[in-house]
């Protein structure tokens, strides 16, 4: 069989063994590059993603005025421009990343200036009026393309709001969050289920003051930042890859070390817990007040139980949930998810994705608007998989493909390098052949 540049064949694999040190967190990554390019000072960051869509934010705020100095592979020194950004000549091109369009559209929106924000075909169909909302309620204009980009922001001077996400969204907050930063009074995001904190963590750590309740967060402004030096913690999103192929084999013994654990994050833990998975949690600091930690799995010897996911752990295991609907099929029990309707929105529509591509390699799935229903004790074969150019669909299910029987063919495998370009190499690595 010829295999095209942007395909990749995946092999079944007899175990998971081995350990590995994963590139740094993709969320905390656009958040250090945003904010020390924002701030007073240099900058230096270590394991920094090594992802495209955190070279998409390095790249805007590069054209915004700041310095970055990529000192290496997964090494960046940022001199950030102290409060007050130059306005591009060009376009700002966000490429696939909704977390660089929305949360760099909260940092622009009262500074000075006419800011258009583009992105490549799948981000321009994603919904950008759930920051247009809250960005004008506080007086900004921000002009959209039916409702998604390029979109334009004409910016100055904003006022503090108080504002209630209708959906839970760790990018929205955030993009209130960096307009709160910059405008007079305290502005206050309230969500229903608690999204990633990881905006909060890095403002403070960065010098702001930020408040937090149960169901809200505030920040006064303006607030001035100051530069950190920082080692990023490992992508827990990523290690999720890892962590699902090691419960697929009984006899698996995988180790990560230095893995973000952020508890807004960490949820697959418990959900790979429920399912039977034996794990421990080595070496737990802190840094910058994030959690990071070494974590050593291996698979049940009985198999894979069932769970369910639905409600606030849904929202939290969003992009986890590609990964765990693909290995559903080797439960025991399946897996039922709900409350994810989220997911149709992201770098492709993820729920009809996942039920193509499961079907694709024989396994029954029942598709639900807001989720999926996926049985176990099912056998899967070697298929073509349609990524959509989506880089979680890409490697959910090369992992499904290492126990599938046969061999399986990832189609856009290319779109990995958007979270995570080292996947498929770090994968041939502890699979077992
Ligand atoms: C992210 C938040 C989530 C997540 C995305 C990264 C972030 O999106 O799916 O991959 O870094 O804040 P939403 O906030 O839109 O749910």
């Amino acid at each position: 069989m010829s295999i095209a540049a942007q395909e990749r064949l995946v092999r079944p694999a007899r175990n998971i063994l081995g350990s590995l040190c994963l590139p740094g967190d993709k969320s905390i990554s656009h958040r250090y590059a945003m904010l020390s390019a924002f701030a007073e000072g240099v900058s230096r960051f270590t394991n920094f993603s090594t992802g495209a869509d955190c070279a998409s934010t390095l790249a805007c705020m590069a054209a915004l005025g700041a310095k970055v100095n990529r000192t290496g592979p997964d090494s960046v020194e940022i001199t950030g421009v102290a409060g007050r950004v130059t306005p591009a000549k060009h376009p700002l091109d966000c490429g696939n990343s909704g977390s660089t369009m929305r949360m760099i559209s909260g940092l622009l929106a009262p500074q000075q200036g006419r800011f258009t924000l583009i992105g490549d075909a799948s981000l321009s169909r994603r919904p950008m009026e759930r920051i247009r909302k809250p960005l004008e309620a506080m007086g900004a204009r921000l002009t959209l393309t039916e409702g998604h980009a390029p979109l334009t922001i004409d910016g100055g001077p904003l006022i503090a709001i108080d504002y209630t996400t209708p959906v839970p969204s760790a990018q929205v907050k955030s993009c209130i969050l960096l307009a709160g930063l910059q405008t007079a009074g305290t502005t206050t995001i309230r969500e229903a289920v608690r999204t990633r904190d990881h905006s909060e963590l890095a403002l403070r750590a960065f010098g702001a003051s930020v408040t937090r309740t149960a169901d809200s967060v505030s920040i006064g402004g303006p607030q001035p930042l100051h530069a950190i030096d920082a080692a990023v913690p490992g992508d827990l999103s990523s290690a999720a890859f890892f962590l699902c192929a090691a419960v697929l084999f009984p006899g698996s013994n995988l180790v990560l070390d230095a893995i973000g654990l952020n508890p807004t994050r960490a949820s697959l833990l418990d959900v790979l817990t429920a399912l039977g998975a034996r794990i421990s949690v080595l070496n737990l600091e802190e840094k910058h007040a994030e959690l990071v930690g070494t974590v050593q799995i291996s698979a049940p010897a009985e198999g894979m139980g069932s769970t369910e996911i639905g409600g606030a752990l849904a929202a939290q295991l969003i992009d986890e949930l590609p990964v765990l609907a693909a290995i559903a099929p080797y439960t025991s029990g399946g897996i039922r998810i709900r409350g994810a309707r989220e997911l149709r929105v992201k770098e492709s529509d993820r729920i009809a994705l996942a039920a193509k591509n499961l079907r694709a390699m024989g396994a029954e799935v029942e598709e639900f608007e807001d989720g999926l229903d996926v049985p176990g004790g099912q056998t899967l074969h070697g298929a073509t998989i349609d990524s959509g150019g989506d880089h979680r669909i890409a490697m959910a299910f090369s992992v499904a493909a290492l126990r599938a029987e046969g061999e399986t063919l990832i189609q856009g495998a290319e779109s990995a390098s958007i979270s995570f370009p080292e996947f498929f190499d770090l994968l041939d690595r502890v699979a077992e052949r």
